[in-house]
């Protein structure tokens, strides 16, 4: 294999850059040519293909976003569209791509790789942490510093006023970045999608903190089933007689500069998701469980449901006395 495309798909993660430099620079390594392609699958449809040298990756690991931007595709969902992506790969000589995105990415990937015989790598990028095959993805502990340093803040107003608060977090499947940013910033209550909210309990243990707390953050992923933030204020808005405001964290979780564990995520299986493609491998996502690169089967990544620890949820209950 000469010559590699990578491309960014979906939703952007931060350490999605990172990832970016270390394909580039593993590719030229290894002496082959690297392409960027622009947009994720839109581009691929419309030829947007960039030639990238070591240079052209330069100064981006503490960058946020993504530099080869990104976009969720509705062209790539039709049998025409990726008919016509796969004659710009094969006309700009393109032998392998690596795909850094979330599940919606891959599903793409796939049909490429069933329908055209495209080798594909897949690297897992997104805050949600939801993908199958890697206990972390890239840009999730962004995510998670990003809504637990805000909601720092929020405890102060919070505390200052006497109010309840409840913060939505993103996650519109999974509960990881709720679980994980109501342990670190000291939540009293985690609404997750995989867990049915207990609306009269909710109420009950407000009502036993009157007296007691004068305030409280309750942190609720926004695909959790009482609808949300918003609807589940309304739900239990008299409780204990508090006074209450939501907040919305939304984009602000996407954005930044990636932490140190993220970049470092993010090159090693950038690294090892060309390694994989010039042995052979195809169809695979590249992953790290219990530190080691792992590769999955890119179709396993979304048709098996990945967790959330229990045991977060059982800590939570107890810190949150
Ligand atoms: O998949 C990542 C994610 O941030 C989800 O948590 C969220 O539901 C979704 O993307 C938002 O997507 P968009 O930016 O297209 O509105």
């Amino acid at each position: 294999m000469k010559r590699i495309g990578v491309y960014t798909s979906g939703g952007d993660a931060p350490g999605m850059n990172a990832c970016v430099r270390a394909v580039v620079r593993a590719g030229l390594y290894n002496g082959c040519e690297m392409v960027g392609i622009q947009h994720g699958y839109e581009g691929m449809i419309e030829g947007k293909f960039v030639d990238l040298d070591a240079r052209a990756v330069a100064n981006i690991i503490q960058r946020g976003g993504t530099i080869l931007r990104t976009a969720r595709s509705e062209r790539f969902r039709t049998p025409e569209g990726r008919v016509k992506a796969a004659e710009n790969l094969k006309g700009a000589g393109v032998e392998g791509l690596v795909a850094i995105g979330g599940d919606g990415t891959f599903q793409g990937a796939v049909r490429l790789n069933e329908e055209h015989g495209v080798a594909i790598v897949g690297v897992p990028g997104t805050i949600d942490n939801d993908l199958f095959g890697t206990d972390f993805t890239i840009g999730y502990d962004t995510a998670v510093n990003t809504a637990m340093e805000a909601i720092d803040k929020i405890r102060d107003t919070a505390a200052s006023h006497d109010r309840l608060f409840y913060v939505e977090v993103m996650g519109r499947d999974a509960g990881f970045i709720a679980l994980d940013v109501g342990i670190s910033s000291g939540a009293e209550f985690v609404a997750i999608p995989e867990a049915k909210t207990n609306v009269q309990a909710l109420r009950e243990e407000l009502e036993a903190f009157k007296g007691v707390k004068s305030s409280a953050i309750i942190i609720v992923a926004e695909g959790e089933e009482e609808g949300g933030a918003f609807s589940l204020a309304e739900k239990i808005k008299d409780a204990a007689g508090y006074d209450y405001r939501v907040c919305v964290l939304g984009h602000i979780q996407r954005g930044g500069s990636p932490t140190a564990s993220d970049r470092i995520l993010a090159s090693r299986l950038g690294i090892a998701s060309v390694e994989a493609l010039l042995e052979g491998q195809t169809n695979v996502m590249v992953g790290i469980i219990h530190g080691r690169i792992t590769f999955t089967p890119l179709r396993t990544t979304w048709t098996q449901r990945k967790t959330v620890d229990n045991e977060l949820w059982r800590l939570s209950k107890i810190l949150s006395l």
